[in-house]
């Protein structure tokens, strides 16, 4: 394990190596995007995480279209994944909307197109509609995929119901599940069943989003104590101790370095265990739970 370097990577199940860790965007602002972007890469990130609906792309692209023509990064150095929102479910709008993404982002290529949520925008997350569409949606990402416009396809906030529905009909199984994920919601089952049939699971909210129950918990100040670091930084250790692939969103630098600054020390079997069994189910995103 402590080998890892912010520069590690997974093979995905098609032999794609997506790195581990990343910079998630969600609510960085246009205004923030480019101090942002450019800290990270100079601490060493090679992987960024955006969704159309997060409405940053473009400022993304921007970016790197800066970064590309200088020779200062070369576009096969980098991870870029984005997400088709709840309105670009169905196989016209998946394939729409990844041209959109695909312009607003500069790019000829994602490394990664994720379905963000399992529901369909102006349905009831309850009705059975949402599970016709989003089979429409997961046609076009394997012709995106088939195009190659994506080197990699996967799916968002999928529960073990909602990926053994879409193994019934897939030709490509989904390389990632991107999903809520850290000690106070362990979801054990959905990580053995994703590991187990070669799909990546991808932490988003490591950080439980600094939420203050949370970084406060005794066990976990108590072990971020004893090894030197910050509970922020045993968060995102102890989700690629198993595997799991982290974007921590920070626009501060400080934070941006401090949360990379976690490969050079292990977590014992002993403080993994007790992080483990600091699930409490707290979650402080959307319950995909609830979509049919
Ligand atoms: N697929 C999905 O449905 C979904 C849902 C949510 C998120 N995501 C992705 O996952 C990424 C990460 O998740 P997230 O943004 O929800 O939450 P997160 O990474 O858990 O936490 C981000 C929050 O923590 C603060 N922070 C960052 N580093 C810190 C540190 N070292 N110490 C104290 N506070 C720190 C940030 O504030 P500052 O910026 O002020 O530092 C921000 O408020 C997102 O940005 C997005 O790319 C995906």
């Amino acid at each position: 394990m402590s080998h890892l370097t912010i520069r590690s990577t997974i093979a995905l199940s098609n032999g794609v190596a997506m790195p581990l860790f990343g910079l998630g965007t969600y609510q960085v602002m246009v205004a923030d995007i480019k101090k942002t972007l450019l800290s990270a890469l100079d601490t060493g990130y090679i992987a960024i995480d955006t969704a159309s609906s997060y409405r940053n792309e473009e400022a993304i692209g921007n970016v790197l279209k800066e970064l590309f023509s200088s020779g200062r990064v070369k576009r096969e150095d980098l991870f870029i994944t984005t997400k088709a929102s709840t309105s670009e479910h169905g196989y016209e709008k998946a394939m729409a909307g990844c041209e959109g993404s695909l312009k607003r982002l500069g790019l000829d290529y994602l490394d990664l197109y994720l379905i963000h949520w399992p529901g369909v925008a102006g349905n009831q997350p309850s009705a059975p509609i949402n599970s016709t569409i989003r089979a429409e949606t997961w046609r076009a990402f394997e012709t995106l995929y088939e195009q190659k416009k994506c080197r990699s396809i996967g799916v968002s906030n999928y529960t073990v119901a909602h990926l053994e529905e879409l193994f019934k009909h897939c030709k490509v199984k989904p390389h990632v599940n991107q999903v809520e994920f850290h000690p106070f919601l362990y979801n054990k089952d959905l990580l053995a069943f994703c590991q187990g049939n070669g799909i990546a699971l991808e932490a988003y909210s490591s950080l439980v989003r600094a939420d203050k129950d949370s970084f406060q918990d005794k066990v976990l100040t108590g072990i971020a104590t004893t090894l030197n670091k910050t509970p922020a930084q045993v968060l995102l250790r102890w989700a690629i101790q198993k595997n799991v692939i982290v974007i921590p969103k920070s626009i501060k630098e400080e934070r941006i370095k401090e949360n990379a600054n976690i490969f050079d020390f292990v977590i014992s079997d002993q403080d993994m265990l007790a992080l483990d069994g600091l699930n409490c189910d707290r979650r402080i995103c959307w319950n995909p739970y609830t979509v049919a």
